[in-house]
């Protein structure tokens, strides 16, 4: 594959790339660019994280997730582009000097890159901003303090990038939907890469060969969030942030989950599309669009067909997918908000949830007329708690209807015990978001970081 990026400001063309040669490995055993760290190698810890900027703005990302096709056209800054040309300090760097900020130092090069990439968007809410990075020797209080500190600083003019590089035509990189289409019906064997949140780990742990690979991110059209009176339509390519921010205003409980899906590198990466073809039952994107009534849009060629989102999950890694088809986008009705998502985690930030709740229960007069009700983790599946949907529907909206319909749960859900959670916690944590749910609605303390003595 031939491409072309801008790497701390100057162009590197490369012909000939393996597609799914991850930049970690590229900048540090091909330009051995080693300020750069391998530390999981899976998007969990931040060591590897860089700056790429494109026609939307300048992100966060992991490297080592990140295969080199997905920076076709764009700017990429490493750590060792954050100083000025004459060797002056950026702000960043000269506040985790003088704040202490750094101790072993591996994780440093990662934090100093995110902390730039928020300094330059003037993100501020640094427990989010810097979610995706660990450090387990300094702690996080002088990082944060060197990040207020920087942020009263102006940006220097040399970590502005261009926010497009020259880009060679590549089949394989399509650019709209439309050759996205052609090519992959051409081709309906390759893998289809998004974010690469998911495949970039197929290749860094399952160490497998992907051949031929179709890269996603230059399809703009993709990208739409379209939003009217009756109808949100997000493009299959809507990362995670941008979603986050679009349903936010709308249902206020499904914008706070997305805030808690991974970290802004991982969120800044994965989509939409992805994180619903990839058919995991514990997605948190499918519990809460299967509750909002969603449906699912895909394309073949030039076919194209609509199904219920929930239909879409027929079995463990079985969709209702045809080869050569993709997922064009993802549409719910515009409603009055009862949507509530309760994301159960090991971790509160950047983890997997154990199980996920989301309820959309309409009540008119205190009797319940309409209910759905959405689970991941709690088959094999994302599925409908449809026998709990049943029996609240019509009833009065009270305490022992909901006591009633609890029992539901054991019906219509067999969970599995695994290293995130038991099934017996599974199943009772099923049951307590529902009574959280009535309890919520009533006015009543429900979160632990809002009840205080
Ligand atoms: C550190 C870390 C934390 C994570 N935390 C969470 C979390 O909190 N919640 C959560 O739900 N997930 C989480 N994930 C999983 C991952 O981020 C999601 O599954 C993500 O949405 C995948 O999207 P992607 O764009 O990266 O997909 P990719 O990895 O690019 O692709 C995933 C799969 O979907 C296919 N695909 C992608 N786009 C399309 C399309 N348009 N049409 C057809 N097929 C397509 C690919 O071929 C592949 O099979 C995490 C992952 C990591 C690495
Ligand atoms: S090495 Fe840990 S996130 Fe990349
Ligand atoms: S300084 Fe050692 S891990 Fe952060």
């Amino acid at each position: 594959m031939d491409i072309s990026f801008l790497l701390n400001g100057e162009t590197v063309a490369l012909s000939g790339v393996s597609p799914t040669t991850t930049l970690l490995d590229w900048l540090r055993e091909d330009r051995l660019l080693t300020g750069t760290k391998e530390g999981c190698n899976e998007g969990d810890c931040g060591a590897c994280t860089v700056m790429v900027t494109d026609g939307s703005g300048a992100k966060a990302l992991n490297a080592c997730i990140l295969f080199l096709p997905q920076l076709q056209g764009k700017s990429v800054r490493t750590v060792e582009g954050v100083s000025g040309p004459d060797g002056a300090l950026h702000p960043v760097q000269e506040a985790m000097v003088a704040h202490h900020g750094s101790q072993c130092g591996f994780c440093t090069p990662g934090f100093v890159m995110s902390m730039t990439t928020a300094h330059l968007n003037g993100a501020t809410n640094y427990d989010d901003q810097l979610a995706g990075n660990l450090c387990r020797c300094t702690g996080y209080a002088p990082i944060i303090r060197a990040a207020e500190a920087a942020a009263e600083q102006p940006v220097p003019q040399w970590v502005k990038d261009d926010a497009s590089a020259p880009a060679p035509s590549t089949p394989l990189i399509p650019e709209s939907a439309d050759d996205l289409a052609t090519i992959y019906a051409e081709h309906p064997d390759a893998t289809l890469v998004a974010g690469a949140t998911d495949v970039g780990l197929w290749v860094t742990k399952q160490l497998r060969d992907l051949d031929p690979v179709i890269f996603l991110n230059r399809c703009e059209d993709l990208k739409t969030i379209e939003i009217d009176e009756n109808e949100v339509r997000l493009g299959a390519m809507v990362d995670m942030n941008d979603m986050g921010a679009a349903i936010a205003d709308l249902h206020p409980s499904y914008g706070e989950m997305i805030r808690r899906y991974a970290s802004v590198q991982v969120r800044n990466a994965a989509t939409v599309g992805g994180n619903i073809a990839n058919g995991s039952p514990i997605g948190d994107n499918p519990p809460a669009l299967i509750a909002l009534g969603a449906t699912l849009h895909l394309r073949k060629g030039d076919a194209r067909r609509s199904l219920p989102l929930q239909d879409f999950f027929v079995a463990y890694g079985k969709q209702d997918r045809q080869p050569g088809e993709f997922v064009e986008a993802v549409s719910f009705p515009r409603q009055p908000d009862r949507l509530k998502c309760y994301k159960l985690s090991k971790r509160f930030d950047q983890d997997i949830s154990a199980v996920c709740g989301c309820f959309n229960v309409t009540v008119a007069d205190g009797v319940v007329t309409q209910a759905k009700i959405a689970f991941g983790g709690m088959a094999a599946t994302p599925k409908r708690a449809d026998a709990v949907e049943d029996a609240l529907i019509g009833k009065s909206w009270t305490k022992e209807t909901i006591n009633a319909a609890q029992a539901g749960f054991d019906t219509v859900f067999t969970p599995m015990s695994d290293m995130r959670a038991s099934a017996r916690y599974r199943l009772e944590s099923a049951r307590a978001m529902l009574a959280r749910y009535f309890a919520e609605d009533q006015g009543g303390p429900v979160s632990v970081l809002e009840v205080s003595a």
